[in-house]
């Protein structure tokens, strides 16, 4: 489920200098409108499924994935793209590389990041850490962006994630998620 890693990215790098501001109301709310399996390496994952729910004006993921083998190594390859919607002009706000297994090891050091990891972590029942462990059920329930966690100003308009996963060189998953930032009126 470290699929999900990727979402958080986007907000990390969309407001890195973002300061907190408590109980600032938000004028926003994500909904996500897809978050799909578009490749998956066939001889490594058994299976895997992702579903969005739509719950009182917000969106939940549930999911499952299980290895047909264990997972030692994560490359971890995302782009992430923003259309503001005030001049639907495209930003690119991230394309990147990083080893998804030293993330989840050092992201306790980064306050950033530590606030999406645990928020994974909250919402799995598996243990975020590589090797990845065969024949086991990794299960994502009710796993949400939560908008208090959100800096108040951010701009409407429309998302689109593309993550890819690689181990020993290979593609072996790629997930595409896309929505909005909606007013919350
Ligand atoms: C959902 O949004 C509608 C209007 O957008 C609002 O009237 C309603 O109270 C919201 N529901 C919840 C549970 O926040
Ligand atoms: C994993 O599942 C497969 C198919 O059910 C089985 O053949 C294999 O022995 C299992 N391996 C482990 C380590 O549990």
């Amino acid at each position: 489920m470290k699929a999900l890693a990727t979402y958080a990215l986007f907000w990390i790098i969309l407001f890195n200098n973002h300061i907190c501001l408590k109980s600032e109301e938000h004028n926003f709310r994500i909904k996500l409108d897809e978050f799909s399996v578009k490749y998956k390496l066939r001889d490594l994952i058994d299976n895997i499924d992702f579903r969005i729910v739509h719950l009182n004006n917000r969106s939940y993921v549930n999911g499952e994935m299980m290895l047909k083998s264990d997972v030692k190594d994560i490359l971890m390859h995302t782009a992430m793209d923003f259309w503001k919607s005030s001049n639907k002009k495209k930003l690119k706000l991230y394309d990147g590389r990083l080893d998804a297994c030293q993330f989840l090891r050092t992201a306790h050091r980064n306050g950033m990041f530590n606030i999406y990891v645990k928020s994974f972590r909250k919402h799995t029942n598996a243990n975020l850490a590589c090797p990845l462990k065969m024949n086991y059920s990794y299960t994502l329930r009710n796993w949400h962006m939560d908008e208090k966690d959100l800096p108040p100003f951010v701009p409407f308009g429309t998302f689109r994630t593309i993550t890819e996963y690689f181990t020993q060189e290979r593609l072996a998953l790629r997930i595409v998620t896309q929505g909005k930032v909606i007013a919350n009126k």
